[in-house]
């Protein structure tokens, strides 16, 4: 079935459903030339799980099957294509919340049985991954990848499609989680990271005196279970823990703007820190940065300085491409086609990993 699809052009439909956002889009191939992005639409549920203060699995998966349809036929009305153009129905198969996962694959599965046209499960964090094959820059292979999303930190070696060697992880939690668990604890707004980092803007860098734990460690890992501690023994101090109101209080303001200030400068210190470690320690040039966080400009102007003193180049997705989209899945898909590695599946038998690692695909 490979095979088949390597031959003409080809119309791939990628569908994301593994967190908060649904995400349809559609990416041609052509033998020999790079994967064209024809349309992608996306529906972000953070309004609806702002409330919560986090997600809520079970609204995400019914505001998934409310979306997918409208969205799919959104994408295709764009591209100027039919339902029965579609050569090929990538779904995320995991990692993410299994509900929500299983709207995703299960409306590709139907579609797939409709169309008679094969399925192809794929790898969130591979999305995320080659996400900046799409970009105007794209990189070329091998590279060192910083993967930085709300459940993943980790550094990879990518030597080509599917080539995919862990160099470090979080032993704890992830860059995403730094952000968003400390922006909570300083009263503000799911999901925290942009906040936390806009209100960074506001505030100084070295006001307060935050761990940075593992910066120093000889391996690749991360540790960010520490700041958060931090953060909250800070709040805690002044009394202001979860206090939504704070923010409002123009005395109180510029003070938190330095705490945001200070944890976002931990964080990227340390990615800084260990990209830099990683890329060293492989003798590779180029690095890719990917996933929610990667929107960090900070991280992104602390990277590109860093790079640029070491005669490197880092490579980004199209800010509007960081976070979670359909398009990341339909090129990871198609990226697998050229690659002649993809296994497509008949459409009765698709599943869902909601736990998964990159490193064993
Ligand atoms: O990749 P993503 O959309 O979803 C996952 O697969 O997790 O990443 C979401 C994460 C969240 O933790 C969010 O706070 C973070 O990315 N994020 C940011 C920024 N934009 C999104 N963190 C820091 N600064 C940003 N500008
Ligand atoms: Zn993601």
């Amino acid at each position: 079935m490979s095979s088949d699809l390597q031959k003409g052009t080809r119309l791939v439909l990628g569908v994301e459903s593994s967190c908060d956002e649904t995400g349809l889009a559609l990416v041609r191939i052509q033998p020999g030339q790079p994967p064209e992005l024809l349309a992608h639409a996306l529906h972000s549920q953070i309004d609806m799980h702002q409330a919560y203060g986090g997600v809520v699995p079970e609204l995400a998966s019914r505001d998934h099957i409310r979306r997918v349809v409208p969205l799919a036929r959104q994408v295709l009305g764009q591209a100027g294509q039919v339902l029965q153009d579609i050569d090929l129905i990538a779904y995320t198969r995991g990692p993410g919340l299994a509900g929500a996962l299983l709207v995703g694959a299960g409306f590709a599965a139907a579609l797939g049985v409709a169309l008679d046209k094969p399925l192809l499960g794929v790898h969130h964090l591979e999305g995320h991954l080659l996400s900046p094959f799409l970009s105007v820059d794209p990189p070329t292979f091998p590279f060192v990848a910083l993967l930085v999303s709300g459940g993943h930190t980790q550094l990879m070696r990518v030597d080509g499609v599917g080539r995919y060697t862990l160099l470090g992880e979080t032993v704890d939690d992830a860059a995403g989680e730094a952000f968003d668990k400390s922006a909570k604890l300083m009263g503000l707004p799911y999901p925290g990271g942009p906040h936390l980092s806009r209100l960074a803007q506001e505030g100084r860098d070295d006001a307060f005196d935050l761990p940075r734990p593992m910066m120093h460690s000889a391996n690749l890992d991360f540790s960010f279970a520490g700041l958060k501690t931090a953060v909250r023994t800070n709040l805690v101090r002044m009394g202001w823990l979860d206090d939504e109101l704070r923010l409002k209080d123009p005395a109180s303001r510029p003070v938190l703007a330095d705490l945001a200030a200070s944890t976002q400068a931990a964080i990227v210190e340390v990615l800084v820190r260990k990209s830099l470690a990683a890329l060293k320690r492989t003798g590779l040039q180029r690095l890719v940065v990917a996933g929610g966080v990667g929107a960090n400009q900070r991280l992104r102007d602390q990277l590109d300085e860093a790079a640029r003193r070491r005669g490197g180049r880092v490579h980004y997705p199209e800010l509007h491409l960081c976070t979670d989209n359909g398009a990341m899945i339909a090129l990871a898909a198609a990226m697998r086609v050229q690659a002649g590695l993809a296994q497509p599946q008949h459409a009765a038998t698709f599943d869902v990993m909601p736990r998964w690692e990159l490193a064993s695909i």
